[in-house]
């Protein structure tokens, strides 16, 4: 298995082995992670993170990351304050930013950005999320979550709920969890269903999916209930949005219905999605699963970055 240099677009350029490795390798950097630990894996190499789009959880547990492994973080995260202002082009700020680093961390509005950026750079593009495309380590640190808080990912009934047509970290996850061969359910309303060319991927890949639109009778049988925000800033007509803002909410009446260990997961940022009351209960997995970005984006740096194999 060999990652060093590999740039990480989409959860699909891994195979299902080398994302387990990547989980394993994460595993092992938990006290780093912490702080428990200290580590010089990454010792002189330097990490960009170029945003162009708002983060908390992505572009912070990125530069976490690579500064509890040792190295090194530049970068911007208001692209108002970079020469793009002045018309600069992505593809000369990527070319400029490469000479400066050795792995580049980046998020952008346009699908196929990061796709785009890889062409152009010699070091490693890691896709931070491309628009509604794919958030590839977002998805890593999902599986990491289901398997440490499930014991497996493949032996789970997950639903996805929200928005799972403009949402990227749904498509990313739905693909992936279709690999490990999980069981899934698509809770949205119509409109904001899963897009048909992830739904057929999936399904040949011989992913069992179901679809609903009620939530509470859809998530009384699974294992893991997946929440997502509804992209308000994906909409093109606002009135839309309007429409479907607050529809579903996971709150402990829901959870009372379900499964006695059912988790609650979320990429985060919630708005109104998941009551705060749920935030105390043992249903609630979405803090740890934030925490968990750190250990396995030290794991997915090391091995591009070759400080690990
Ligand atoms: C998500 C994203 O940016 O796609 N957040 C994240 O990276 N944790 C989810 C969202 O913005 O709704």
């Amino acid at each position: 298995m060999n990652f060093k240099g590999r740039d990480i677009v989409s959860i699909k350029d891994l195979t299902e082995d080398e994302i387990l490795h990547i989980l394993d390798v994460a595993d092992g950097m938990i006290p780093i992670a912490r702080g428990e630990e200290k580590s010089d894996l990454l010792k002189g190499k330097i990490m960009a993170s170029l945003f162009f789009e708002p983060s908390t959880r992505t572009r912070l547990s990125f530069e976490a990351a690579m500064k509890r492994l040792g190295g090194n973080v530049i970068g911007f995260a208001q692209p108002g304050a970079t020469s793009m202002q002045k018309g600069e082009s992505l593809a000369d700020t990527i070319r400029t930013a490469e000479s400066y680093c050795d792995v580049i961390v980046m998020r952008h509005p346009q699908e196929g950005s990061a796709r785009m950026a890889a062409e152009f750079a010699s070091v490693p593009i890691i896709n931070g999320g491309d628009g509604a495309g794919h958030h590839p380590t977002q998805c890593l640190l999902d599986l990491f979550t289901i398997r440490e808080e499930k014991g497996s990912i493949g032996e789970n009934k997950v639903a996805l709920v929200g928005d799972l047509k403009y949402g990227r970290t749904v498509h990313s996850l739905a693909y992936a969890l279709a690999l490990f061969k999980a069981e899934m359910v698509f809770i949205a309303p119509e409109q904001l269903q899963m897009p048909p060319e992830v739904v057929e991927e999936c399904k040949a890949m011989g992913a069992p999916i179901s679809f609903e639109t009620d939530l509470e009778e859809a998530t009384g049988d699974v294992d893991v209930i997946y929440v997502t925000r509804i992209q308000k800033e994906r909409f093109p007509d606002p009135e839309e949005y309007n429409k479907v803002v607050g529809i579903y909410e996971i709150n402990s009446r829901i959870l009372g219905k379900g499964k006695k260990d059912v988790i609650v997961m979320h990429p985060l940022p919630r708005v109104y999605e998941i009551a705060p009351e749920v935030d105390g209960t043992k249903y609630a997995a979405y803090f740890r699963q934030a925490f968990n970005g750190v250990p396995v984006r030290m794991a997915l740096l090391s091995l591009v970055l070759g400080g690990i194999e």
